[in-house]
C-alpha cells in the first residue's frame, strides 16, 4: 500500500494481484452510501464489467454501470453531461460514489463528472492500463478535451482511494502496454536511478510482464508520483518534473493529429530529444544519454519523430499550455534519476538539437 499525503485528502493506493474479489472488502470501509456508479468503457467492461458488478454488489452496493465509447474521442464535455445524466437517471445523491474502472480516458473523464456532480461526490479508481496504474489514476488530475485542445478543461480532485490489480494489464495490447512502460522508465531518469538500474536489470521479465515485475514497477512510480505529488498537488513546482519528454512529445501527438504516436510513444521519443539536449549543453553524461536512449529503444518505442518540419515543432512546443510567458518550458535529466525543470533553454539549441542526425 502506499499513501498519498494530502491532510485531509490524503488517500491510499491498494497493490496487488488476482486480487479483484478484496475490492468488496475494501469499499466496505467507505462507509457513508450503499448507491455506487461504475464508470467504464467498451472494451473493459467486455472484459471485466460483469465481474467488478458483481463483486460490488455482494459487497451490498446498489449498483449500476455507465458504459462510454472509449478513445480520446470521447474525453469531452458531451460525455460528461451524459455521465450526470446516467447519475440522475439512477437517483445518485451527494453521498454516492463514482467508480472510474479503465484506462487514463476513463478516469479522466469519470473522475471529472466526479469532481463536479452536485459540486463534487466521492470517487474511487481502479486503473486497468499501466499508464493509469502508473500515473494518471494518481495524483487527483481529472478533465476533458475541447474542440480546441487537450485537457483544457478539468480540475485537481483527489480519489478517495485507488485499487491496482497488475491482473488486469494481461489483456492490455502490446502498444497500450508500451506506452505505459514510457512512463515507468520516466519515472527512473526524473526520481530514481536505482529504479532506473532495476528497469534495465530485469527488462526481459518486465517486456513478458512478468507480474513480479508489475508489482514492483507499480509500487515504485506510485510511491514517487504519491511524494510528489503530496509536495507540490496543484503543479507550482516539483510537480512539473512528470512532464519529463513531454513537451516534445505533446508537439509530436499534435502535429500528427494523435494518429501515428500513442501518447508514450510521443513521450518516449520526447524524453530520448530532452536528454540529448541535456548532454548537448554539458548537463548529462554522455553514457547516460546512451542508457535512456538504449531502454527505450530495447522496449520497442519509437526514437524518431519521422519527417515532421522542425520550426511546426517549435511553433507548437511554445503553444503548450505549462509555458509561462511564451517561453518554453522544459524539464531536462541532469542524471540519470535527476531532472530539473529549465525556461531559459533556446529555440536555437532546441532546434539544433532536433536537426541534428544523431
Ligand atoms: N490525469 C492524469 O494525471 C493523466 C496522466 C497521464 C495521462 N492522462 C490521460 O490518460 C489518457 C490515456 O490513457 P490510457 O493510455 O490508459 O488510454 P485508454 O484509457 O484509452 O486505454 C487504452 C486502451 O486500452 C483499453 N483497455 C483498458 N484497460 C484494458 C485492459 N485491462 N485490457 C485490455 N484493454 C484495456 C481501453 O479500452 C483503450 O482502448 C489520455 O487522455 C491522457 O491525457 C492523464
Ligand atoms: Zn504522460
Amino acid at each position: 500500500m502506499v499513501r498519498v499525503e494530502l491532510g485531509e485528502r490524503s488517500y491510499d493506493i491498494y497493490i496487488g494481484e488476482c486480487w479483484l474479489p478484496r475490492l468488496g472488502e475494501l469499499l466496505a470501509f467507505i462507509p457513508q452510501t450503499t448507491q455506487l456508479i461504475i464508470v467504464t468503457d467498451e472494451n473493459v467492461n467486455e472484459l471485466y464489467g460483469a465481474r467488478v458488478l458483481e463483486i460490488i454488489r455482494n459487497a451490498g452496493f446498489q449498483t449500476v454501470s455507465a458504459v462510454i465509447p472509449g478513445g480520446e474521442g470521447c474525453k469531452n464535455l458531451d460525455t460528461s453531461a451524459w455521465l450526470y445524466e446516467q447519475m440522475i437517471a439512477a437517483g445518485l445523491d451527494r453521498k454516492s460514489i463514482l467508480l472510474a474502472l479503465g484506462g487514463g480516458i476513463v478516469g479522466d473523464v469519470a473522475g471529472f463528472a466526479a469532481a463536479t456532480y452536485m459540486r463534487g461526490i466521492d470517487y474511487i479508481q481502479i486503473p486497468t492500463t499501466l499508464l493509469a496504474q502508473v500515473d494518471s489514476s494518481v495524483g487527483g488530475k481529472t478533465g476533458v478535451n475541447l474542440p480546441s485542445g487537450k485537457n483544457l478543461v478539468g480540475a485537481f480532485y483527489q480519489p478517495k482511494l485507488v485499487f491496482i490489480d497488475v491482473a488486469f494489464l494481461k489483456t492490455l495490447s502490446a502498444r497500450d502496454y508500451l506506452t505505459g512502460l514510457a512512463e515507468t522508465i520516466k519515472y527512473g531518469i526524473i526520481w530514481d536511478q536505482e529504479f532506473f538500474g532495476y528497469l534495465e536489470q530485469y527488462r526481459e521479465p518486465i517486456k513478458r510482464r512478468d507480474h513480479q515485475c508489475l508489482m514492483h514497477i507499480t509500487s515504485r512510480c506510485c510511491s514517487i508520483k504519491a511524494k510528489i505529488v503530496g509536495q507540490d498537488e496543484t503543479e507550482s513546482g516539483l510537480r512539473a518534473l512528470l512532464n519529463l519528454g513531454h513537451t516534445f512529445g505533446h508537439a509530436f501527438e499534435a502535429l500528427t493529429k494523435y494518429q501515428t504516436f500513442t501518447h508514450g510513444e510521443a513521450v518516449a521519443v520526447g524524453m530520448i530529444y530532452a536528454a540529448r539536449l541535456a548532454c548537448h549543453l554539458g548537463m548529462i553524461a554522455s553514457k547516460d544519454l546512451t542508457r535512456i536512449t538504449d531502454l527505450i529503444k530495447f522496449f520497442g518505442l519509437p526514437d524518431s519523430f519521422g519527417s515532421l518540419d522542425i520550426g511546426s515543432i517549435i511553433t507548437q512546443m511554445r503553444k503548450d499550455k505549462k509555458n509561462i510567458g511564451g517561453k518554453i518550458q522544459l524539464v531536462l535529466p541532469v542524471a540519470i534519476g535527476r531532472s530539473q525543470i529549465f525556461n531559459d533553454i533556446s529555440e536555437a539549441d532546441v532546434a539544433m538539437i532536433l536537426a541534428a542526425d544523431i
